[in-house]
C-alpha cells in the first residue's frame, strides 16, 4: 500500500520523505489554511519539488467553469499534480473533462461505494473515501474502503482507492488489510505508527547491556594488566 501524507506543512513532508516512506501528498483548503505567508501555488510547487509522487491540489469553485479553470491551472504547476475534485454532479462532469484532457484527478469527499463507482466511471484516477468522518457519525468508515476495493477489483477499474480521513494507526492497518491501494495520513499518525513502548524499552535495555559489557571488558583488561605489572 502506498502511503501519502495529508498535510500542506513543508517540514512534515520533508521529514517523512527523509524516512524513505513517502509516496505522495494530499492537500485541501483546510490544510492550506494552517500554513501562513505563502500562496497555495507556492506551497504546491515546493511540495512537488520534494516528491515526484502524486500531489493533490483541491479546487474550491462549485461551478464547472471554475473547477476546470482552477484544475487546469494546478495541472500546469507541475507534472505530478492531481486535481482534487469533490463528489457532486458538477464534480463528475469536471472529472470527465479532465480525463479527456489527460489531467490526473482525485475525487474527494466520497462516503459511499456508489459515489466511488461513479467517480471511477467519470475517470477519477484516485477515489478518496473519508474513513474518519464516517466513524465520527457512528458509521464504520472502513466498510466503504472494503466495498470500493472489491468493486474496483471485480470490475477491473483503473482507479485506485485512497483511504482518506485517517485518524489513527488502526485505520492504517485496517485499510491495508482491506486492500486499499493508498492511505493518506496526518504526520501524527506516521509518528504513532513508529512508536511502541516495548521498542523504546528494548532500545534502552540493549544500550544498558552494551555499556555493562564494555565496562566489564575494560575492568578485566585493567586487572590483567595490573597482574602482569605486579609479576
Ligand atoms: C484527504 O485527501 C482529505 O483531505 C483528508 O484526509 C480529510 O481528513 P479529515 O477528515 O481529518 O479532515
Amino acid at each position: 500500500m502506498k502511503l501519502f501524507i495529508d498535510t500542506a506543512d513543508i517540514e512534515e513532508i520533508r521529514t517523512v520523505a527523509r524516512w524513505g516512506v513517502l509516496d505522495g501528498v494530499t492537500t485541501n483548503p483546510s490544510l492550506f489554511a494552517r500554513t501562513s505567508g505563502r500562496t497555495y501555488d507556492e506551497v504546491l510547487k515546493e511540495i512537488c519539488q520534494i516528491t515526484d509522487g502524486p500531489v493533490s491540489a483541491e479546487v474550491v469553485a462549485d461551478d464547472l467553469d471554475g473547477m476546470l479553470r482552477e484544475g487546469r491551472h494546478f495541472a500546469g504547476l507541475a507534472d505530478n499534480i492531481y486535481v482534487k475534485v469533490p463528489m457532486s454532479e458538477t464534480g463528475l462532469e469536471a472529472l470527465s473533462h479532465f480525463r479527456a484532457e489527460g489531467i490526473k484527478t482525485n475525487c474527494t469527499l466520497i462516503f459511499t461505494a456508489n459515489q466511488g463507482l461513479l467517480a471511477a466511471k467519470a475517470g477519477a484516477n484516485l477515489l478518496s473515501p473519508f474513513v474518519g468522518r464516517l466513524d465520527d457519525i457512528n458509521q464504520d468508515g472502513m466498510i466503504v474502503i472494503r466495498e470500493l476495493v472489491s468493486i474496483v477489483e471485480i470490475h477491473e477499474l483503473e482507479s485506485e482507492v485512497l483511504a482518506a480521513s485517517i485518524r489513527n494507526p488502526l485505520h492504517v492497518t485496517q485499510a491495508a488489510l482491506a486492500g486499499s491501494h493508498i492511505a493518506t495520513l496526518p504526520f501524527k499518525v506516521f509518528q504513532q505508527m513508529i512508536q511502541h513502548p516495548l521498542t523504546d524499552k528494548g532500545i534502552a535495555q540493549f544500550r544498558s547491556d552494551w555499556d555493562k559489557a564494555r565496562k566489564a571488558l575494560e575492568q578485566s583488561r585493567d586487572q590483567a594488566a595490573g597482574a602482569r605489572a605486579g609479576a
